[in-house]
Order: structure tokens, then sequence, then C-alpha cells
């Protein structure tokens, strides 16, 4: 198992119709790992599973709601079936909130978010650690977001579920190590993605965020990203279990 040479792991990717996820799923299957491509939208997770069929490599898609229980355990399975076990989950799905404060956070916006961003890695760890734990190792890597460094990035609901995801790693990189399973996370800038494009501002969140937007820098290409959730995952990384890795061109160092 190493980032350049033949490489058959299994590997679960979220959210990898679109975005981050489609480049990290791509990224995987060119090394050789066969991939699940999870994800809500079954036009785009088809179009990446031929697009990676089409260059030679592995890969089945699974469609659904990852927020739910039996869309997890449909993805789980679908690796242990088809490629023998779990190596690697790339908890990477997540929708934009609406930018907003709290006061105009409706309690649906709130939970729709947390359930997206933070309760489905939740339920894909709980559903793939058995695997992992039964092969004593495994790699996790969790897609959190310059909004788990901060809170001037995205709005309430989404900084508060990026910021639990920051726990997550936490927690699953050490009550885990012992068994050999590492868990990191990228957190991305700014990144050329399509998840802005459904956002309808709410009416205070972006203009109380402006001041402090000035140094986001250059945004990221989704391939930028992809490259260090497959670092994160692979054998050079060896030793490097619980980081929040920014991917941000030097926006939280500012
Ligand atoms: P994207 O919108 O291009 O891709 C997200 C994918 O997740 C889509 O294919 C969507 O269908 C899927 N998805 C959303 N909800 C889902 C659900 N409930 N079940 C299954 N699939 C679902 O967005 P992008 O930018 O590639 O986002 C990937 C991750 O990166 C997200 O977690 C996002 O929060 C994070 N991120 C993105 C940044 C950016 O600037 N683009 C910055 C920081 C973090």
């Amino acid at each position: 198992m190493t980032t350049t040479g033949p490489d058959s792991r299994s590997v679960i990717v979220t959210g990898a119709a679109s975005g981050i996820g489609r480049a990290a799923a791509l990224a995987f299957a060119a090394q050789g790992a066969r991939v699940v491509v999870a994800d809500l939208n079954p036009e785009g997770a088809a179009a990446v599973v031929a697009e990676i069929e089409a260059a030679g490599g592995t890969a089945v898609p699974v469609t659904g709601d990852l927020s739910e229980q039996a869309v997890v355990d449909r993805v789980t399975a679908t690796a242990v079936e088809r490629f023998g076990g779990v190596d690697v989950l790339v908890n990477n799905a997540g929708i934009m909130d609406r930018m907003s404060a709290v006061a105009e956070v409706s309690d649906a916006e709130w939970e729709r978010v947390i359930r997206v961003n933070l309760t489905a890695p939740f339920l894909l760890a709980r559903s793939v650690l058995p695997h992992m734990l039964a092969a004593g190792r495994g790699a996790i890597v969790n897609t959190a977001s310059e909004a788990s460094l901060r809170g001037s990035a995205a709005g309430a609901a989404y900084t508060a579920s990026k910021h639990g995801v920051v726990g997550l790693t936490k927690s699953l990189a050490v009550m885990y190590r012992d068994q050999g399973i590492r868990t990191n996370a990228v957190a991305p800038g700014g990144t050329r993605t399509a998840i802005t494009v459904d956002v309808e501002a709410g009416a205070h969140g972006p203009a109380a965020l402006a001041p402090y937007m000035g140094n986001v820098g250059r945004a990221a290409e989704a391939e930028e990203q992809a490259a260090a959730i497959v670092f994160l995952a692979s054998d050079a990384a060896s030793n490097i279990n619980g980081v929040i890795l920014p991917v941000d061109n030097g926006w939280a160092a500012v």
C-alpha cells in the first residue's frame, strides 16, 4: 500500500459525485484502489464511476442520503461484498448552510446541516469500524473546513457542524490508534466546486462575515484537496493521526 505503486485497497468516498469527493475518487482509482462512489446524486455518481472505468479503474456507485442508517449500511455492505472489506473511508459529503447567524437559523436548517455534515460521518465511521478492527488496520479521512478553525468562514450551523467534525476526528484518532486505525481531516479553504451554487444568503450572515473575509487567498482546485486526502489515507502518513490539515493557501495562518 503506497501512494505511487499498485494499490488495490477498498476505498469508500462519500460525496463522490462532485467536487472534492469526485477528485478524490478519481485520484484513489488512478492508484488502482477500488472505490465505492457514494452520493445522493445518482447521475453524478454514475458519471464518476463511468469515468473511473473508462480509465481502467474499478468503482461501484451507491446512491442515497448518507444521513440515513439504511443507506450507510448499504455503502459498507457494498464495499465488503464487492471489494472484501474497507481499507479507507473518506467522509466528504457535506452541505453549506445559508450563512445565517444563530438568530436566523431555523430548526430545519440546523438539523439538516448537522445531520449531513456531522451525523453522517459518525454513522459511516461506526459502520466501517468493525471491518477495520477485524483487519487490524484502516484509515479514515474526514473533510472538515476552514469553518472548523474559525467562526468567520460560514454560518452558525455549518461552523458548528464542522467544529464537530474536528471532535469526531480526534476522538476516533485517540480511541482506535492502538487498533491500527488512523483518522485525520483536511480543512479546505475556499475551493472551486458546486457547493455554493444553491446557497440562498441569510439576512445577517454574509454582511456580518464580510469584514473577516479579506485573507481567504486563492481558491483551491478540488484536485488539491484530493491530493491531501490521498496522502492522509496512505502509508506515507503512517504516523499522522488526529491531525486537522488546512489546505487553504495559508488562510488559517493569517
Ligand atoms: P459539492 O457540492 O461539489 O459536492 C458535495 C457532494 O456531496 C455532492 O455530490 C452532493 O450530492 C453530496 N451530498 C450532499 N449531501 C449528501 C447526502 N446527504 N448524502 C449523500 N451525498 C450528499 O461540494 P464540495 O465543495 O466538493 O464539498 C465536499 C466537502 O468539502 C463538504 O464536506 C464541504 O463542506 C467541504 N468543504 C468545501 C469547501 C469549498 O469551498 N468547496 C470549503 C471547506 C469545506
